[in-house]
């Protein structure tokens, strides 16, 4: 395609933010110190954590970057960003997470398969660009439709991007049609993040952004849309980035078994203390992020100071300052909450937040029951220890 350059190495790779922790440096994966992370409700583009598969592409000629449309449709055409930003612009704030956010932490029970992430894969974001429902009405595909009459069930993403789990082809996911065609869904093809064109390492030009599913479904560097009648083959649909139960290891391993994971399962994390603090003895803020999964908010945040015997609610808020009430089912219906408490710490203990969603999903309690070998979707109870300097040594 005219315009773009896929690497095929990685000295070419976009600037990077001093301060990320760089958990794997080709393909470039990092994220944020865990206090810079709920510093603001909207996360600043620099301190988004940074999933990467192949080395980031360059598309240095905009005019000619297209998007071929094609598979089971009549006729397949090209869609180039000025088709694109003349469909009406939608702003969506989402979060995104990556399945492997939190694996370190799981790992450390069992060895596991990935690369090694803290509490930081995840990100909540503005996104601005054209539904993916009024982008398929342009090749005839009705909004709200389930299967097209070439029997078309799934909407397959295809990337610029190169990677070595594809045997050197292109990173790809789908997601369902009818989800695709649902204007409430939200699914996107973005241009812009917090307001700004979206960055290389972000998917410049233009990416999927699909809420409340895990982020590797939403597909950076767009370069085909294809209507398809089964689920995409590609590796990280078919052998990666399935839930496995605990019993099953790489010896009995059977991926046709398990579905792709799609939604995110409720999540929280502390942010504002590391997995151990010394701390005087006294007043503690505990303040962090919680969120779920296909569109349901946040009900309420609950913190322990004693290990998990006895809770307090924890005080959500978007803006600081501002205690958020939720105005309806739909008002957080994509996007993180970020909670605080301020707690009083008398001796060394463990704290302990867990969330709970608007289904009433709470966060599991142990990571052993929810281990798997993959690592992915570890959503247990989020605890650190608080380890208090004797009096005398203050
Ligand atoms: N799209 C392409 N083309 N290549 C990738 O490596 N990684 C996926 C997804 N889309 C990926 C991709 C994964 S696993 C995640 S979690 C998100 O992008 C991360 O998006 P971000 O780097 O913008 O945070």
């Amino acid at each position: 395609m005219p315009g773009i350059r896929g690497p095929s190495d990685y000295s070419q790779e976009p600037p990077r933010h001093p301060s990320l922790s760089v958990n794997a440096k080709e393909p470039f994966n990092a994220e944020p110190r865990r206090k810079d992370l709920v510093t603001s409700y909207v996360t600043p583009v620099d301190f988004f954590y940074k999933r990467n598969h192949g080395p980031i592409p360059i598309v240095d000629d905009v005019e000619s970057y297209h998007v071929t449309l094609d598979g089971l449709i009549d006729c397949p055409r090209k869609l180039f960003m000025k088709d694109v930003r003349m469909l009406p612009k939608y702003i969506v704030t989402a979060t995104l997470q990556c399945a492997g956010n939190r694996r370190t932490a799981m790992s450390k029970v069992r060895t596991v398969k990935g690369v090694g992430w803290d509490v930081s894969a995840i990100g909540n974001a503005v996104w601005g660009g054209a539904k993916l429902a009024d982008v398929l009405e342009l090749i005839g595909i009705p909004k709200l439709t389930n299967i097209t009459r070439f029997g078309g069930k799934h909407v397959e993403f295809v990337s610029i991007d190169k990677c070595k789990e594809e045997n050197g082809g292109p990173y790809k996911a789908s997601i369902p049609l009818s989800q695709a065609t649902n204007p409430d869904a939200d699914v996107l093809l973005a241009y812009e993040m917090n307001g700004e064109v979206l960055n290389r390492d972000h998917g410049y030009p233009l990416r999927v952004i699909v809420p409340g599913v895990i982020g590797a479904r939403s597909v950076k560097w767009l370069d085909y849309i294809s209507i398809t009648a089964e689920v995409c083959q590609g590796f990280f649909m078919q052998k990666d980035y399935k839930m496995f139960p605990p019993s099953v290891n790489w010896d009995n391993i059977d991926w046709s078994t398990r579905r792709p994971q799609m939604d995110f399962p409720v999540q929280s994390a502390i942010c504002s203390l590391e997995d151990v603090n010394m701390i005087k003895p006294g007043k503690v803020m505990v303040s962090g992020y919680a969120a779920s999964g296909g569109g349901r908010g946040i009900e309420r945040v609950d913190i322990s100071i004693d290990g998990g015997k006895t809770w307090v609610e924890a005080t959500r808020y978007q803006k600081p300052g501002i205690k958020y009430i939720a105005d309806g089912f739909d008002s957080d219906k994509w996007a993180w909450v970020l909670f605080k408490a301020i707690v009083d710490i008398p001796h060394s203990t463990e704290i302990v937040a867990k969330a709970v969603d608007i289904a009433g999903n709470v966060q599991p309690k142990g990571v052993e029951t929810i281990w798997n070998l993959r690592g992915i979707l570890n959503t247990s109870w989020h605890r650190v220890q608080a380890r208090c300097i004797e009096r005398s040594k203050i």
